[in-house]
């Protein structure tokens, strides 16, 4: 498999505080990638970093073959749309509908005509299971529905990767499940994913292989099945804390 996304010897402070002192791995095309760690070990600063969010002290983040970590905000703008991320908090735009929320970055970056962004909203929502709730406010939904819209509203563009801060964070179990059912689709259509979660069943059901940062280094890093079969102590004490 290609690989689509590479971030090497990763360095990132905030003052003296290091958050990343040496992170390093790759993301293969068409793979989830399960991005696991105790809370404030810096997983989602490290989204953040990937896309431009944060500037990082060392190291450099490949992506389809070009250094992405350089580049100035207007030419990270393009690649926003091709590796998406899709925030801790939904952050769906209250005013508008489902309809609106979605088809808003399809206005904002591409030249489709009005039926074409219908169309492309309507796939979309069959994909979610939320074809009925085209004209509902977020307000009127669950959490588990917004969730979805919100990750419905990341791929809308297209993009090669999503970056999933915890989307199944505080849902019942049958919107998570609603939830892994999306990311699956998504999956399937190709798209390459890293997915950062504290939920081991929610990872075992979509990655490929898990990291797990501690400290500021990746303390492990392998198969759903060598992570819950390893013995190294480290890995086992994390298992065991969930
Ligand atoms: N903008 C910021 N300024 C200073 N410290 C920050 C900032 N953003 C995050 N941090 C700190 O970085 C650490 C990692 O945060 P975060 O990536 O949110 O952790 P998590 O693994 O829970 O997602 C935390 O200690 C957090 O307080
Ligand atoms: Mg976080």
């Amino acid at each position: 498999m290609n690989t689509i996304l590479e971030v090497k010897h990763l360095a990132k402070n905030f003052n003296e505080k290091k958050i990343h002192r040496d992170v390093s791995f790759s993301l293969k095309q068409g793979e989830t990638l399960g991005l696991l760690g105790n809370s404030g070990t810096g997983k989602s600063v490290l989204l953040r970093s990937i896309i431009g969010l944060e500037d990082i002290d060392s190291g450099s983040i490949i992506y389809r073959n070009k250094r992405i970590d350089e580049l100035s905000e207007v030419e990270l703008y393009p690649i926003r749309t091709k590796i998406s991320y899709s925030f801790q908090s939904g952050a769906l735009f209250d005013s508008m509908t489902v309809y609106e929320n979605i088809a808003y970055p399809l206005f904002e970056h591409t030249n489709l005509s009005e039926s074409e962004v219908d169309q492309k909203v309507d796939e979309i929502l069959s994909l979610i299971n939320m074809k009925d709730a085209k004209d509902l406010m977020p307000s009127d939904l669950s959490g588990g529905m917004q969730k979805r819209v919100g990750l419905a509203r990341s791929m809308a563009l297209n993009p090669d990767i999503l970056l999933y801060d915890e989307p199944t964070a505080g849902l019942d179990p049958v919107n998570v499940e609603m939830v892994i059912e999306v990311m699956k689709r998504f999956k399937a259509r190709g798209f390459s994913g890293i997915f950062v979660t504290h939920d081991i069943p929610a990872a075992r059901k979509i990655c490929d292989r898990v990291l797990i940062l501690n400290e500021g280094f990746i303390a492990f890093e392998g198969s759903i099945s060598e992570f819950e079969n390893s013995n190294d102590p480290f890995v086992q004490t994390f298992l065991a804390g969930q």
